[in-house]
């Protein structure tokens, strides 16, 4: 069954020119593009968008950076979309547990400037999607 994430290319990936380099993956898997856009994330959406984080000790430097320069935020659609995602995009630690040929285990050393984000359930997901694209049918 078809189902939707949102992933990010958060504002380390766009600047370094790797927007090309995740959407080749998404795309390569099989992964159709649902919608796309370049956005600069105002400290409302950022925070919202990282809610379940408020209160950890990196909360606050979360916000600082995702609102440090664009992102590219992409609602990706197919089957196991939201794994599927996680799979291309590796573990949240680029060194001790994303896999090389993942995209942070092949372009990312630390935990925050870690290039892309992809949501973590399709519970997740559906929140996510009606925060970036309200509009997206
Ligand atoms: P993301 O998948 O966008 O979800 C939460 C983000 O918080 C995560 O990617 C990292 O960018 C960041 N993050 C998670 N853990 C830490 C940490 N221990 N220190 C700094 N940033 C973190």
């Amino acid at each position: 069954m078809s189902e939707r994430t949102l992933v990010l290319v958060k504002p380390d990936g766009v600047a370094r020119g790797l927007v090309g380099e995740v959407l080749v993956r998404i795309e390569r898997r099989g992964l159709k593009l649902a919608a796309l856009e370049l956005k600069n994330v105002t400290e409302d959406l950022a925070s919202q968008h990282y809610a379940e984080h408020n209160g950890k000790p990196f909360y606050q430097s979360l916000l600082d950076f995702i609102t440090s320069g664009p992102v590219v935020a992409i609602v990706v659609e197919g089957p196991r979309a939201v794994s599927a995602f996680r799979q291309i995009a590796g573990g949240t630690d680029p060194v001790e547990k994303a896999a090389p040929g993942s995209v942070r285990g092949d372009f990312a050393l630390e935990v925050q400037e870690n290039i892309v984000h992809g949501s973590d359930s399709t519970e997740s997901a559906a929140r996510e999607i009606s925060l970036w694209f309200p509009d997206l049918p």
